[in-house]
This record gives structure tokens, C-alpha cells and sequence, in this order.
């Protein structure tokens, strides 16, 4: 299989669902569809709707139920890296190869911005109640389990704590860069993957089984990018190199060293595929996808 160009074929799509969802520029209030849509458009790999689609598919999903849910995903992931950009969070100025949203709209449109796409993110995914095949109990456990994720048992927790931490290098822990990491890393791959589940109808300890194998995926992913902040290409990567370092992030790589974070991706993940693969389906494009994440280069 081209993994590559197989997944390019997937992110157009999942960019094509997303940006169907979004509002029209129009009215007053303009500049924020605007904004918002140029967040949305800068690129991106699209990981998280493409992993939940496959993952719905993993199971027998069939219907367009899922696209609300990939393009609320979408938008809650890109409100994430644009207050993760602000001046201050980690005070970024590249984004998806071009200026971030702050640095073309302002501080104030930014922050706004990552406010619309949150809250537009879960008008979108209400939209999964209209459609004719709709289960009313599978959306509704698909809803609480974006809102858990997305939230402060969730992406926010972790980049409460990851901001708390900068500039302590020292006082750092294991366990501690395991909760961060868990958080706001994992947490939006565990609902992206946990969320296909639940609309095709797994059962409660499919979706926990699939939590698990996201969640190791999450921590092999948010290594992989601290690894990639140290000696990635900015060309390719789309986001400044040396970030972390400029802002004493206290990461995997300043706590292990750079080859036992290498070892630890590939442990991470060779454990997850192990996982997903004691199901009784295969999705061999989910296999490939979660195995080809550990080499990413951008
Ligand atoms: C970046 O996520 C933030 C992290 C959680 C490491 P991605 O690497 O998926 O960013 P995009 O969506 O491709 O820009
Ligand atoms: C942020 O981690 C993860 C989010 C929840 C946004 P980073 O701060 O390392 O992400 P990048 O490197 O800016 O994409
Ligand atoms: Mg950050
Ligand atoms: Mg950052
Ligand atoms: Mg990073």
C-alpha cells in the first residue's frame, strides 16, 4: 500500500467535509467566518477525522452520519493549535506553513477565533441528531465523549498543565509528563477513535479497548512532534523548529534524551496496532496509518 498517497486521497476528503460545515462570509460579523475558514484551510494532515472515519469503518459504519463528527473533531483540533499559538501560550508565529491566525487577524480575533471554531464545532456535530438513520443514543454517547475529550478531563486539562509547567524543567516527573501528554495529546485522538465506535454501534468495552489503543498512539504522537521541534524542517513541519526549547517546555525529549524518546514511539506503537488487531475486524489502512505516524516527517 502507498501510505502516503493514500492518505492524501483521505485528507482531501476529510478537508472537503470540513470546510462544508463552516459558515459562509457574510454579515457583520464577517471577519470571524473568515478567520475562521483560514485556520481551518492553512492545512494540515487531518489525522484525527481520517482516524475517526477509519475507525467508524472498523466496525461496520456505513452512513454520512460520521462527517458532522469528523468536521466538529477538525475544528475543536484547529481551535486547539490556535490558542496554542497565542503570545501567551507558546507564542508561535508559522502554523500549517503559514502565519498563524494572531499574527494575520490580531490577538484579539485569534483568541475569538479559537472560541468560534469550539463552539461552532459542537453546533456542528448536533447536525448528526437530523440525519435520517440517526440512533438518538449513539449520538448522544458520541456527543458526551467529544465534550469530555475536548474539555478540562481533557485537551484543556493537559495544556493547563503543560503551560503550568514551562520554565521548571527540573521539578519534572515521568508520571506528570505521562498526565500532560495523556491529555492534551491523547485525549483528542482517544475521542476521534472512541467517537467512530460509538456511531457504528461497539460495544462499551470495544470503545475502552479502542480508548486504550488511541491513547498510546496519542503519547507516540506528541513525542514524535517534540522529537520533530528538535530536529525536524521547518519546510516540512509547517511550525517553527526550537519552539519547545525557546519556551522551556519541559518535554519527553528534555527529560529522556532524544533516542530513548525514539525507542519509546515505536514501543508506543507497535503496543496500540498489537492492541487494535485482538478485535475480531481489520482495517488494513488504519494499520498502516497508526504504523506510519512513528516516521512522520512533517
Ligand atoms: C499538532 O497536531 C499538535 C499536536 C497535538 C502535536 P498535528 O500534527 O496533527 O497538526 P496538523 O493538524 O497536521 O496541523
Ligand atoms: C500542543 O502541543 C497540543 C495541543 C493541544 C494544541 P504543542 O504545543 O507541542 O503543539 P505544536 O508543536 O505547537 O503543534
Ligand atoms: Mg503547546
Ligand atoms: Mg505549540
Ligand atoms: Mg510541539
Amino acid at each position: 500500500m502507498d501510505i502516503k498517497n493514500e492518505l492524501a486521497i483521505r485528507a482531501e476528503a476529510a478537508e472537503d467535509v470540513v470546510c462544508r460545515f463552516l459558515p459562509d462570509v457574510e454579515g457583520y460579523q464577517g471577519m470571524i467566518f473568515d478567520a475562521m475558514q483560514y485556520s481551518v484551510t492553512a492545512g494540515g494532515k487531518r489525522l484525527r477525522p481520517i482516524i475517526m472515519n477509519e475507525t467508524y469503518v472498523l466496525f461496520g459504519g456505513q452512513s454520512d452520519i460520521i462527517e458532522s463528527f469528523m468536521a466538529a473533531i477538525e475544528m475543536i483540533h484547529t481551535y486547539s493549535l490556535v490558542h496554542d499559538d497565542l503570545p501567551c501560550m507558546d507564542n508561535d508565529m508559522l502554523r500549517r506553513g503559514k502565519p498563524t491566525t494572531h499574527a494575520v487577524y490580531g490577538e484579539a480575533l485569534g483568541t475569538l477565533t479559537g472560541d468560534a471554531l469550539l463552539n461552532y464545532a459542537f453546533e456542528t456535530a448536533l447536525n448528526a441528531y437530523d440525519a435520517p438513520d440517526a440512533d438518538p443514543a449513539a449520538v448522544t454517547a458520541a456527543m458526551r465523549i467529544l465534550a469530555r475529550k475536548a474539555g478540562v478531563f481533557g485537551m484543556i486539562g493537559g495544556q493547563v498543565v503543560d503551560v503550568e509547567s514551562e520554565k521548571k524543567q527540573l521539578e519534572i516527573t515521568e508520571d506528570k509528563i505521562n498526565f500532560i501528554y495523556e491529555l492534551k495529546t491523547g485525549a483528542l485522538i482517544e475521542a476521534s477513535m472512541m467517537i467512530g465506535a460509538a456511531l457504528a454501534g461497539a460495544t462499551q468495552q470495544q470503545i475502552e479497548l479502542v480508548e486504550s489503543v488511541a491513547s498510546k498512539i496519542g503519547m507516540a504522537f506528541q513525542i514524535q512532534d517534540d522529537i520533530l521541534d528538535v530536529e525536524g524542517d521547518e519546510a516540512k513541519i509547517g511550525k517553527p523548529v526550537g519552539s519547545d526549547e525557546r519556551n522551556q517546555k519541559a518535554t519527553y525529549v528534555t527529560f529522556a534524551g532524544i533516542d530513548k524518546s525514539k525507542e519509546e514511539v515505536k514501543r508506543l506503537t507497535d503496543e496500540a496496532i498489537k492492541e487494535l488487531n485482538t478485535l475480531p475486524f481489520k482495517n488494513e489502512f488504519l494499520n498502516e496509518l497508526l504504523n506510519y505516524l512513528v516516521y512522520r516527517d512533517n
